[in-house]
């Protein structure tokens, strides 16, 4: 059987050997650092956004990943227990950035489906953009298809009938028809439908399970049938929105193809589920081994299945999170946290399991993906350790609960309402509400009504407010974000001249309104610092200095003291912006004492540093935190 790391290893090789000879971009943290319209990386595409516009890519036009990945929106959180979803999962991604089309990409993403990953040609089907007033239907990929096809021996014929399809075909037959138009709705991609937005008509590719989860009237290839389950996505990124909302050609046409590692692994290791893939091994059997129940039963599902996904699924996500330098809070990507590692406790107790044990699971993790990700080993302790703090503060949570139950339970005021004020100030389970209060049948019934009507309206109001906070559109690019993007190059510089030369960035975050800096300093900055960095800044400002972006060999980079952000990994080639006199930029003279700042960055920056002051204003520290042991957090603004 081949396993992951070596389907891993085939996939890079694949790519960047002749002749496709592509260049490997790193796998980067699941935090965003630019990009402030994003809580979590979502795809692999996000590293190679600010490329897909026409800037160019220090690897060059052919790139080539696998990005750890993560989405949490409640859609996605309750399709979590089923064969094949996960919130946290790996993306594989090739790009052609204006350099080759779909005539080389799908024979050569077909080619590896059946040559490296060892499947059926007969058992994929596609679908491909059916056209409408913005982009016409994508005849092209049809005839490349089903030239790719014919390689294999397998008919590939087209039909407008998404139907025709049928539900008793037995799996891996010569069924002629197997390309699919669809429309928008499943055949275009854009992150976000907003103004500067890139996307365009897509191409996703089908395996043939061969059996059926869910009946499905109206079967089809993208059914939710569970049939055929989508291993990957050519994206032909050639469209931009316009700001009047106009899907209009970009120059740059570009391909973003991603597919699901884990499922990829799934169908390569043929078996009917990902968590039954050697990925997840170590973590179910652990979990087998806390609970003494068995993830199947005789080979199919039984009554405890799905709490084992979500255990599965939740510890990977925590565990990767805290890698990435996140700790459990009440905001942002800390409370994301929180809420998985009290959904493990949750749904633990749900198997039986009310030991701690989280912190097990968090092992299991990084023992089976180091190989990969070794900032999970390097970060064990810290894992363990926090994971473990978590689930004991949420255990006596859970502990106020009950008492606060029985207070209810003596005061006799139960209702859904009521349940659900428990659940969400506690975090305790409904179930175990009316087990607690000895709900009778028919009662529990109205209690659920209630109990899920209230959830709704609470779900509904917090997805609104998550929506207008984290977009998820391409980096912000806006004239204000610019602005404090080279600002946070500023503060960094003048901190480590001020303040303490060790002084490295941890994270970072921009909006429109302020820069977050994340940074190593064991205490707050005094209110003299605080005013002569600002001071400094401003100096800088007023300077007028040069920005400019330089590419240079990651070495070269280091040499001159170029300044990384802590834990992230870069590419051979990188992109590095200074800010200094323009002069020295102008002669290299990149270690010149007139060079302020160099930092590891892919953009976006003003040109020059007097942009800054437009509209008489000036740099201002507005806020110092803690946000972890040993690292502090300011936030600025110009005004
Ligand atoms: N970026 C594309 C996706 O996420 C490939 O589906």
């Amino acid at each position: 059987m081949k396993t992951s790391e070596q389907l891993r290893k085939d996939f890079i090789e694949y790519w960047t050997s002749h002749p496709r000879n592509f260049k490997e971009v790193p796998n980067v943290s699941l935090i965003p650092n630019v990009d402030s319209t994003l809580l979590f990386v979502n795809s692999g595409m996000f590293p190679l956004a600010p490329y897909l516009g026409g800037q160019p890519h220090p690897l060059g036009k052919r790139l080539v990943d696998i990005q750890r990945c993560l989405r949490t929106n409640y859609d996605e959180m309750i399709e979590i227990g089923d064969n094949r979803h996960t919130l946290m999962f790996e993306m594989i991604g090739d790009w052609s950035l204006g350099d080759f089309t779909k005539q080389e990409q799908i024979p050569w993403i077909l080619d590896f489906w059946v040559e490296v990953c060892g499947m059926d040609p007969k058992r994929l089907y596609v679908t491909v953009f059916a056209g409408d007033d913005d982009a016409k239907r994508d005849t092209e990929a049809i005839e490349v298809w089903q030239r790719a096809f014919a390689k294999y021996g397998v008919k590939a014929e087209f039909t407008e009938d998404i139907n025709n399809i049928p539900s008793n075909l037995e799996e891996g037959a010569n069924w002629p028809y197997r390309i699919f138009p669809y429309p928008k709705k499943k055949n275009w991609w854009e992150r976000a439908h907003a103004p500067g937005e890139l996307g365009g008509p897509t191409s996703e590719m089908f395996y043939d399970m061969g059996f059926i989860e869910k009946e499905d009237e109206n079967y089809h290839v993208n059914d939710d049938s569970g049939r055929f389950i989508e291993i990957g996505n050519n994206v032909f990124m050639e469209y931009k929105l316009s700001s009047d909302m106009k899907w209009i050609p970009l120059e740059q046409k570009n391909i973003d193809f991603g597919g699901g590692f884990e499922r990829v692994a799934m169908i390569v290791q043929d078996k009917k589920d990902i968590f039954e893939t050697d990925i997840y091994e170590s973590i179910i059997q652990k979990v087998e081994e806390l609970s003494r129940k068995e993830y199947k039963s005789d080979g199919k599902d039984n009554e405890y299945t799905r709490f084992f996904i979500i255990l599965a699924d939740h510890s990977r996500a925590a565990t990767f999170i805290l890698a990435d330098g996140v700790y459990p809070s009440n905001k942002d990507q800390g409370y994301i946290l929180r809420r998985f590692i009290r959904r493990l406790v949750r749904y633990g107790l749900k198997l039986g399991i009310d030991r701690n044990f989280t912190k097990d699971l968090a092992i299991a993790v990084i023992e089976k993906m180091s190989y990969a990700y070794p900032n999970l080993k390097e970060n064990e302790n810290m894992i363990v350790d926090e994971i473990e703090k978590e689930e004991i503060k949420f255990r006596r949570t859970l502990d106020k609960g009950l008492k606060e139950l029985d207070r209810i339970k003596n005061e006799n005021i139960i209702d859904g309402k009521m349940a659900f004020y428990i659940y969400e100030t506690y975090g305790f389970p409904f179930e175990m509400t009316l087990d607690e209060l000895n709900i009778a049948e028919n009662d529990a019934e109205i209690l659920e009504t209630e109990f899920k009507a209230e959830e709704k309206k609470h779900r509904d109001q917090s997805r609104a407010g998550a929506e207008q906070k984290f977009k998820g559109g391409l980096a912000d690019a806006s004239v204000e974000t610019t602005k404090l993007h080279t600002a946070h190059h500023l503060l960094l510089a003048a901190m480590q001249k001020l303040v303490d030369p060790n002084i490295k960035q941890k994270g970072s975050n921009i909006t429109a309104e302020r820069l977050r800096m994340d940074f190593n300093f064991d205490r707050k900055l005094t209110p003299e610092e605080i005013q002569k960095v600002e001071e400094l800044v401003n100096q800088k400002i007023s300077e007028s200095l040069k920005v400019e972006r330089v590419e240079m060999p990651k070495e070269e980079a280091e040499k001159i003291g170029a300044q990384m952000e802590f834990g992230m990994k870069y590419p051979d080639v990188v992109s590095v912006y200074v800010v200094g006199d323009p002069q020295s930029i102008l002669d290299s003279d990149w270690n010149s004492d007139e060079i302020f700042s160099k930092e590891f960055c892919g953009g976006p920056h003003v040109q020059n540093t007097s942009e800054l002051a437009e509209g008489v204003k000036r740099f201002k520290i507005v806020e110092q935190e803690n946000v972890g042991a040993g690292v502090k957090r300011i936030k600025a603004r110009l005004i």
